[in-house]
């Protein structure tokens, strides 16, 4: 059985509240053995280390995400630092910019993603990063705020040229739900030409849902349906898919040095 890594989940979300060990299941059942929690202020971030302690084969990532940029101070800054600390915590994310939403105002965002930047620079971990309608502030602020351990744009929504600048970066790129919507050419496009070693495979659950389960609560499991689109795109195996993008996140997250596992 193909087995599939999840790198982009939000199990502290209420949507699961009290469900999260059956979701974790129905994922094992379907062959999801690894998966991110990642974080997006104070309160989600400290629940995602939590998540990380409970759950075999479940790791955390640490951050403020641009929708709550507002509420990010200098005490937020210390204590990701301190919860990026724990041995689980594998990326500090999810940290970016969305000029779509406009939740938090830009300037705030801005320096809440420079700031968090600068953070996985000084603790050397890679970013888990949101791009909504802001593809070229955040090529700017990533070429003045280089981060050594590299990181992922996840939910990838721009076209391939912007695909490749990211790519020319050094950047991996997550596909999720999108890639299977009929309306998702742009992700397709992405999929087919983006070289294996650069792409991880996410749900963003519990929004996203892949089809054809797509207006319903999404969760871990849907993430084959992510992998299976892309090998049909691509025109391989499904497994393929699996092994390359499971290799990826191992790599990027470092997961040989936290799980002991090669
Ligand atoms: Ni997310």
């Amino acid at each position: 059985m193909a087995e599939f890594f999840d790198t982009h989940v939000h199990l502290d979300s209420p949507p699961f509240r009290g469900e999260v060990g059956q979701v974790i299941s129905r994922a094992r059942a379907a062959g999801v053995g690894w998966m991110i929690n990642v974080g997006c202020d104070g309160p989600s971030s400290r629940r995602s280390v939590q998540l990380a302690e409970e759950w075999d084969g479940l790791f955390a990532a640490v951050g403020y995400h641009p929708h709550d940029a507002g509420g990010f101070t200098r005490e937020s800054a210390g204590e990701l630092r301190r919860l990026a600390g724990h041995r689980r915590v594998v990326a500090i994310g999810e940290i970016g910019l969305d000029f779509y939403r406009n939740f938090s105002p830009r300037p705030a965002q801005e320096q809440c993603f420079r700031r968090q930047l600068e953070l996985a620079r000084e603790l050397n971990k890679p970013v888990i990063m949101h791009d909504r309608d802001a593809h070229l502030a955040m090529l700017e602020i990533l070429q003045q705020e280089p981060v050594p351990a590299g990181g992922v744009l996840h939910c990838f929504s721009g076209d391939w040229s912007l695909a490749t600048q990211f790519l020319e970066l050094g950047f991996y790129l997550g596909l999720d739900g999108p890639v299977t919507f009929s309306n998702g050419g742009r992700a397709q496009e992405v999929a087919r030409r983006i070289p294996l070693d650069r792409l991880l495979l996410e749900t963003d659950s519990p929004y996203l849902t892949p089809v054809p389960h797509r207006g319903r609560r999404n969760e871990p499991a849907y993430v084959t349906l992510v992998a299976r689109q892309v090998a049909r795109l691509r025109g391989v195996a499904v497994e393929e898919i699996a092994a390359r993008t499971r290799g990826n996140a191992w790599r990027l997250f470092r997961l040989a040095e936290v799980t002991g596992h090669p």
